[in-house]
């Protein structure tokens, strides 16, 4: 098990943020400039440590996501650790359709770009409108992009990000076998869109948000990219109790969804800081049945839900 920082303790890490109390530099504190010099190497030192983990999350997150595109999914949901689903070609859909997707919508997209790892279904709140430009954070295969394409027809564009080059590659082969015109896919973080400023209508994704180590950026950067009046519709999981220690610090189940997720107070706050308007977090009945498969015996539907997340950017 890997100690993993809260970023909900604004203080960084909790653990090494105590062992660093009692290390070298900061007990320099004979004199106030040495007291400054130490506080400034602390502040840097934290800062460096809480970079390491970020990275050693996202680089465990876009291993598991590799593998998961080259090989397929072990078992259900976004955090499969069994193999409760069966041979890949029947389990897939299945997962979709216990998340809320509809028969015709898993049907209609190309052959293995629904890789059911979602915890929802956005278009459920999303409303897409003809003519609309859509981006997917996390677009994993491409699931959402292609059922966005049908809504946005012609006219309208969809963006697919994901930071994971096999998941690009997949979703890419993709969009050229069902020779869809009006989407692409491009490789880069969430926390750091490759989209341009006020550029899109709509942001969708469904179980990405909580995967990221650094949730404030990802909302300020969707602020960013976000028409006046666009708006967020998200499906993703959240807290709806203090997770324990044996899940918030496992990396292994932080890279499958299970300890990354914010509680709705801590969500709202990001986005009210972020500068949306409008909230609307629901958590959505029926998920704890789903939820227990992806870490069977680990209790994670004792304390995580999934949430239909809504907000608007506002006109000016
Ligand atoms: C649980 S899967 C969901 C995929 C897709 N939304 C779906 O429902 O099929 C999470 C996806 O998000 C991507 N991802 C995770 N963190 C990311 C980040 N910080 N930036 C970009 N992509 C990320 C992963 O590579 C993976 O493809």
């Amino acid at each position: 098990m890997t100690d993993l920082f809260d970023e909900r303790e604004m203080g960084g890490f909790p653990l090494m943020g105590a062992q660093f109390t009692g290390s070298q530099s900061s007990r320099r504190t004979a004199s106030s400039g040495h007291m400054h010099d130490a506080h400034l190497s602390r502040g840097k030192e934290i800062k460096k440590m809480k970079e390491l983990q970020a990275s050693e999350i996202t680089e465990s997150v876009r291993k598991r996501y590799g593998e998961i595109a080259k090989h397929g999914k072990p078992g259900c949901g976004c955090a499969p650790s069994g193999s409760c689903c069966g041979p890949l070609s029947s389990s897939l859909s299945t997962s979709s359709l216990q998340v809320g997707y509809s028969a015709e919508e898993v049907q209609s997209v190309p052959m293995g770009s629904d890789l059911g790892l979602g915890c929802g279904n956005p278009h459920a709140i999303a409303s897409l409108q003809p003519g609309e430009t859509v981006l997917d954070l996390g677009s994993g295969a491409g699931f959402d992009c292609f059922l966005a394409a049908r809504q946005v027809g012609k006219t309208g564009r969809v963006i697919g990000v994901d930071m994971t080059p096999e998941m690009i590659e997949k979703a890419r082969e993709h969009a050229k076998a069902g020779a869809y015109s009006n989407v692409e896919f491009r490789l880069g973080d969430i926390e750091n869109l490759p989209a341009s400023d006020s550029y899109i209508d709509v942001i969708i994704s469904n179980c990405v948000i909580n995967l990221s180590p650094d949730k404030r950026n990802v909302f300020r950067d969707a602020f960013r990219v976000l028409k006046p009046g666009g708006r967020l519709a998200i499906s993703d999981v959240i807290a709806t109790a203090p997770l324990p220690e044996n899940i918030r610090k496992d990396l292994a189940l932080y890279s499958s969804c299970g300890g990354g997720a914010l509680t709705i107070d801590e969500l709202e706050s990001m986005l009210r800081e972020s500068g949306f308007h409008d909230i609307r977090i629901q958590p959505k009945d029926g998920s704890r049945e789903f939820i227990r498969e992806w870490a069977p015996g680990r209790k994670l539907e004792d304390y995580i839900a999934s949430a239909m997340i809504e907000a608007v950017k506002p006109m000016s």
